[in-house]
């Protein structure tokens, strides 16, 4: 008997407008992300949720900015559009892709053109850590290096100095199931960095962890912001988003509020 498997090819979310390839547009040369009148629907049965209705903000070369909000604000679908994971309804996205002025909108490209910029530019962290469970820690971090095509003596350099920097080299070899939470994270942060991204971007980063482990994170998102690293942190806790630059909140889609953040892990810690 013989037995045919079909396997159905997964639908392409996308219409013919966005399948045209991005044109460069002028950006400030200073400004490494730039979002204008970003609006996400979602149709569910007959109704239609607005996630983000009009968003418009920018995020500064080296600059830590927190987006904060209660659950159903749109922080994750504002992440989901900004980290080319998902097409937005209509608005730009445009990063600032060769430092020389010039960007590219992401809402123009193509799924391919997506994945190259996940790849290369967008770092992306998620609450839940995203590890591949048969990979070690090493290979985790390296995959990145490896699907882009890197050289294998490049990549061994980057991955063990990406791991020494989160004081995880002696775990190389260990899979995600034998490390903690916090480490997990650690290593997520690392895989972010690998192929040299212009943005980190991480969806409640410290969602999962304890008072002490959320402190470990927040002190590499500051160490990386020092060295000149630009991160895009959302949360729904409003102590933890004070240390970013920047704090912009997004109530039922629309950014209601600026502040300027800046504090210190000790100063957040004491209440
Ligand atoms: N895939 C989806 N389908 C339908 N509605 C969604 C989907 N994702 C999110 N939403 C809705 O969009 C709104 C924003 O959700 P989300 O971006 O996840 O908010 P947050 O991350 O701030 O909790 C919510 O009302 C949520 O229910
Ligand atoms: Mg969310």
């Amino acid at each position: 008997m013989v037995v045919k498997i079909s396997v159905k090819k997964k639908k392409v979310r996308m219409n013919k407008e966005q399948r045209s390839t991005a044109r460069a547009v002028r950006i400030d040369p200073d400004i490494v992300l730039e979002v204008h009148d970003l609006i996400k629907t979602y149709t569910v049965g007959s109704s239609t949720i607005t996630a983000l209705n009009k968003v418009n903000l920018y995020i500064k070369k080296g600059e830590f900015i927190a987006i904060v909000g209660p659950s159903g604000s749109g922080k994750t679908t504002l992440i989901n559009c900004l980290g080319a994971l998902d097409f937005p309804d209509s608005g730009k996205i445009i990063y600032n892709v060769d430092s020389k002025g010039m960007g590219l909108d992401v809402t123009q490209m193509t799924n391919k053109q997506h994945k190259k910029m996940r790849l290369r530019k967008i770092g992306l962290i998620f609450q839940f850590y995203n590890l591949f469970p048969i990979l070690t820690a090493y290979e985790n971090v390296e995959l990145p290096m490896v699907i882009d095509k890197k050289d294998a003596k490049i990549r061994e350099a980057r991955v063990k100095s990406l791991l020494k920097k989160i004081g995880l080299e002696k775990r190389m070899a260990h899979l995600p199931t034998q490390m903690s939470g916090g480490e997990q994270q650690r290593l997520t942060i690392a895989r972010a960095l690998v192929n040299e991204p212009l943005i980190i971007l991480a969806d409640e980063p410290t969602g999962e962890l304890d008072t002490e482990t959320t402190t470990n994170i927040l002190k590499i998102f500051l160490d990386l912001k020092n060295a000149g690293e630009s991160i895009l942190m959302v949360t729904h806790n409003k102590r933890i988003a004070g240390i970013a630059d920047r704090i912009i909140t997004l109530t039922d889609g629309v950014v209601t509020d600026e502040v300027t953040g800046g504090k210190s892990l000790e100063e957040i810690n004491r209440f």
